[in-house]
């Protein structure tokens, strides 16, 4: 009798207790749970239920002078002639930062050397890194002397004089799309990419002529985000304040590590530009409101990677185009991604079996989101 009224007695003391916990854990983590949770839950709400961005346009819309004053930097360092060939493929931009020589210089010799893509491709590729003036007053003398001689040498910078800070991507997303305009229209397709990205350029090739069959128009395509919540935690490299954007979540849009569009889009893309206020300073947010506005959506292509870097394997090399997260190891991943002898390992029925069943072991697990999705180990 006197040991069960314990027993009783012990059990709603640890029910308590456990109540007790789970509450202040859940006020210790309400803020993580909101931001994880609520956020996306309101975003997605909003997006299937909503599911239309007219408003865009309107709240974002600005007068041609505005739009004009925001992407007229000066140039500092150009090359007007830089795509003076009829059929260019493709206009690279690397988007880049004046003290990152060093992946300069890695990317130029791997998946940046135009001579390599001519030569073993047979197409035309036009790379251009584009630049701000360095962020620090003190060295920036010294760094943009630095940039002049290297631009002397490989003749393939365009800067322009804003100064070059997270904050500022926006206007290089502006630089891109301006100077294309202005310089390259005869382009097939213009692309994207972080310098710190690898892209595996015969696949890619190989991929934009596939496009070009079909008819290479009113192309967006990369790693898509769908229906992403604005980030509102004040802490974090990608807030956004309330009165930067009011809706709980973004139009679609693709990862700004790397994405192609083609000609067509790259001038409707230009041309949203001008009427736009672009004090949005996340970039590929930013293009996605400008592709909004101008009725473009973005294709799903399972080997763009986001922010996930690629594993490390032959049966991945014959299909993956771009990957996220490579600085020192780029010259290593393209001299084993591009040897040609790669493709005889998913060549045959054996050989498809055996690349599908590592694709499943590396693309499939649970807890390895980010890089390819698992359907891409099937494709
Ligand atoms: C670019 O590729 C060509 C042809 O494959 C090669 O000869 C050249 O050394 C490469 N350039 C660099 C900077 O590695
Ligand atoms: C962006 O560039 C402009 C022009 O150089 C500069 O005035 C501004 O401070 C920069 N903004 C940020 C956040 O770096
Ligand atoms: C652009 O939007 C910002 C708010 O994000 C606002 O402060 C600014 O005045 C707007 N610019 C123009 C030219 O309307
Ligand atoms: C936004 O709307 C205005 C007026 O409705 C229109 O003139 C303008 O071209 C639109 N801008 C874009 C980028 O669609």
């Amino acid at each position: 009798m006197f040991l069960n009224f314990r027993r009783i007695r012990k059990c709603q003391c640890v029910q308590l207790v456990t109540t007790c916990f789970v509450l202040s854990v859940l006020m210790v983590c309400w803020e993580q749970l909101d931001h994880h949770v609520v956020s996306h839950m309101k975003s997605y709400s909003y997006r299937y239920l909503v599911n239309s961005y007219d408003f865009i346009n309107e709240s974002f819309g600005i007068r041609q002078q505005e739009a004009e004053s925001q992407s007229n930097f000066p140039y500092l360092i150009n090359h007007h002639d830089k795509c003076d060939s009829n059929e260019v493929l493709l206009l690279l931009f690397v988007k880049s930062s004046p003290e990152n020589l060093e992946r300069r210089q890695a990317i130029r010799a791997t998946w940046g050397n135009e001579t390599y893509t001519q030569r073993e491709l047979g197409a035309t590729v036009r790379v251009v890194f584009a630049l701000g003036v360095h962020p620090n007053p003190q060295q920036r003398g010294h760094v943009q002397r630095g940039l002049l001689g290297e631009d002397q040498v490989y003749g393939d910078l365009v800067q322009q004089d804003f100064v070059d800070t997270f904050h500022n991507l926006t206007i290089k997303l502006l630089l891109q799309f301006r100077w294309s305009h202005t310089y390259c229209s005869q382009a097939r397709f213009l692309m994207s990419a972080d310098d710190d990205i690898f892209v595996h350029m015969p696949n890619l090739v190989h991929y934009l002529r596939s496009l070009i069959r079909q008819g290479a128009r009113d192309l967006w395509v990369g790693h898509v985000h769908r229906g992403a919540p604005p980030n509102r935690r004040k802490d974090s490299k990608y807030y956004v304040p309330y009165e930067m954007y009011q809706w709980p979540s973004y139009p679609d849009y693709t990862a700004g590590a790397g994405y192609v569009v083609s000609g067509d889009v790259a001038t409707k893309i230009y041309q949203a530009t001008l009427s736009l206020n672009a004090s949005l300073y996340i970039d590929d947010v930013f293009m996605g409101i400008c592709a909004n506005a101008m009725g473009v959506s973005p294709q799903e292509h399972v080997y763009f990677s986001g922010e996930g870097k690629a594993p490390y394997h032959p049966c991945i090399y014959d299909k993956m185009i771009t990957s996220h997260g490579h600085v020192a190891d780029v010259r290593y991943l393209w001299k084993a991604a591009t040897d040609p002898q790669i493709h005889y390992i998913s060549s045959g029925l054996v050989g498809k079996l055996y690349c599908t069943a590592v694709k499943v072991m590396f693309l499939c697990k649970p807890y390895y989101f980010n890089t390819y999705p698992c359907k891409a180990a099937f494709s």
